[in-house]
């Protein structure tokens, strides 16, 4: 801080520079009165040079100053601060039990979840035990890419797993912080559709996403390329799996630009695209018109490659979700694995109205898809998983009820490394270094220390999976039953989520009869695989 002018000066030296910053600092206050009632942009400026400016300044700390004086702690969207407050301890390893009990209004609050546990709980490994395990595995019950029998189908080692985040939507730092977390916890990190980059290759499994762009798969003009597909495979052993992105929730039919301006010789040589020239994602894909051809095109990259390859997308209509499941039925061609991204899904930069209105909730959208896939025989032949703010256990656990294999975590994986909400993504101004390419910004976020913070928030979550599934009576999430789970209103009636949206029903005769009756996991993965699969 400024502590006036160095002592021993002579007074007359001293005041003369008092006097002169303070000239300044009038000359500088009148010039800006002067252009606030000159300029013509701002009415609020015109009307009220000088002062004005603190509304500005207000409006832009507002989210801050809400979050960290105004608002309760489950009134903030898209994550509450309780939300937050778990997620920043159990990546810290902190405590982050609450205490005094539930500060929630269970009976005036509509929707609200409740877990119905069983008398007699599962039993869960601790501490101590021969079988624990401080990774708390929590294998995917299914095998990727098991029913077309690809070459490289594997079982995925956690259901929990990174959402695609691509980079340049988030700095090298935070992609690097990912990619080493996702390796630390044994999870797989889904690239985004931007390209796989050099940040990504710090030894953590990748889903290598596809987007309309046909980044790191494309000619100069855009088109997609099977031979550069192949390349980048050869060169990228750790891709374990390809993800063709239809659409994501928060901005489902809308492509991209990225302004020439924002593209370095970094991203141009990832994304193979010219520096002279926007680079365009159109808003649907070139390489495929309909279900029929899409289909073709999935078991052209799977045969070429050997690996599993999906889906993602949002779900709006729903005569895509009949068509695919009509051509899964015949058995022929198959997409290995489809992931549901639900309309509260998050985004780098989208607009407000598809963010807010386009595709349905993911409870929603997940369930009608899954109802047509049990009605044409089929849920069995894919991998479900699900992504929506479903990285909380209660939240997860619903998924699962619902049918979901695995879920994805993006913006929970963003907290877990730093993210304070500010709900700046689109600026590039995020103040924790993560969705910004600002290298003054990027330089504060630590790959070492974030990557660590990842890989205990996942596996804390899948810890808390384990033990809520344990007071349902089953060993894992994926074996909770839709009926286990009761969405309570606020006029004291109740209904299972079964009800409300179908989902796996008890079948298991011995439920409520404590956990003697549960079947070993190797079992259970005969029974919903329809082949045993080893674990990787
Ligand atoms: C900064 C940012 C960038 C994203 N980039 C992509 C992307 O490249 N491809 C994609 O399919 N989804 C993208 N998403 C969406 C997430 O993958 C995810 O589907 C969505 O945020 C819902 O998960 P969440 O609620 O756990 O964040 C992005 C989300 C964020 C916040």
């Amino acid at each position: 801080m400024w502590s006036g002018p160095p002592t021993g000066l002579p007074a007359a030296i001293c005041l003369a520079i008092h006097m002169t910053l303070l000239l300044l600092a009038a000359l500088v206050l009148s010039a800006v009165t002067v252009y606030d009632l000159l300029q013509r942009r701002h009415a609020i400026l015109r009307n009220f040079p000088l002062i004005g400016h603190f509304r500005y300044w207000l409006e832009s700390v507002g989210p801050e100053l809400r979050q960290y004086i105004v608002t309760s702690n489950n009134e903030e969207r898209p994550f509450s601060r309780d939300q937050r407050r778990w997620v920043y301890s159990s990546s810290k390893l902190q405590n982050n039990y609450f205490g005094f009990g539930s500060t929630n209004d269970m009976e005036l609050t509509p929707n609200y979840l409740v877990v119905k546990h069983q008398m007699f709980p599962a039993r869960v490994p601790r501490v101590g035990d021969p079988d624990f395990d401080p990774q708390y595995p929590l294998p995917c019950l299914k095998t990727l890419g098991g029913f077309r029998k690809r070459p490289r189908a594997f079982t995925p080692a956690s259901v929990v797993n990174v959402s695609g985040m691509s980079f340049v939507a988030l700095s090298g730092a935070a992609v690097e912080a990912l990619n080493r977390g996702c390796q630390l916890a044994g999870c797989l990190h889904n690239t985004g559709e931007g390209g796989i980059s050099s940040h990504h290759a710090h030894d953590g499994d990748l889903v290598w996403q596809i987007g309309t762009g046909y980044f790191g798969c494309r000619e100069l003009d855009g088109r997609f390329s099977l031979a550069r597909l192949k390349d980048t495979i050869a060169s990228h052993p750790q891709v374990r799996a390809i993800e063709i992105k239809l659409s994501q929730g928060a901005k489902p039919g809308v492509g991209g630009v990225l302004p020439k301006q924002k593209i370095s010789d970094e991203i141009a040589r990832i994304r193979h695209i010219p520096r002279d020239r926007d680079c365009v994602s159109p808003s649907s894909h070139t390489a495929f018109r309909d279900v029929d051809s899409l289909l073709d095109f999935v078991e052209r990259i799977a045969g070429e490659t050997g690996l599993p390859v999906g889906i993602k997308a949002a779900v709006g209509e729903l005569p895509f979700w009949t068509g695919l499941a009509t051509f899964i039925a015949r058995g022929d061609r198959a997409v290995d694995f489809v992931t549901i991204d639900g309309g509260e899904g998050g985004t780098g930069a989208g607009p407000l109205v598809f963010a807010d209105r386009v595709a349905l909730p993911f409870k929603l959208g997940f369930s009608r898809v899954q109802s047509i896939f049990a009605e044409h025989g089929v849920p069995e032949r894919v991998v479900f998983i699900g992504s929506g703010k479903l990285g909380f256990p209660d939240a997860a656990l619903l998924a699962f009820a619902l049918g979901a294999d695995m879920i994805n975590v993006g913006r929970e994986a963003l907290l877990s490394i730093g993210c304070i909400q500010a709900l700046r993504c689109h600026t590039n101004h995020c103040p924790t270094g993560i969705a910004t390419q600002h290298p003054w910004l990027t330089r504060g976020l630590d790959p070492d220390l974030k990557c660590v913070r990842l890989a205990n928030y996942v596996i804390t979550l899948r810890k808390e999976l384990h033990v809520l599934s344990g007071a349902c009576g089953v060993p894992h999430p994926a074996l909770v039953s839709a009926d286990q789970l009761e969405i309570l209103d606020d006029r004291f009636g109740s209904k299972t989520v079964a009800d409300i949206f179908g989902g796996r029903r008890s079948q298991r005769p011995e439920a409520g009869t404590g956990s003697s009756a549960v079947k070993p996991l190797a079992l259970v993965q005969f029974t919903r695989a329809g082949s045993p699969s080893s674990l990787r």
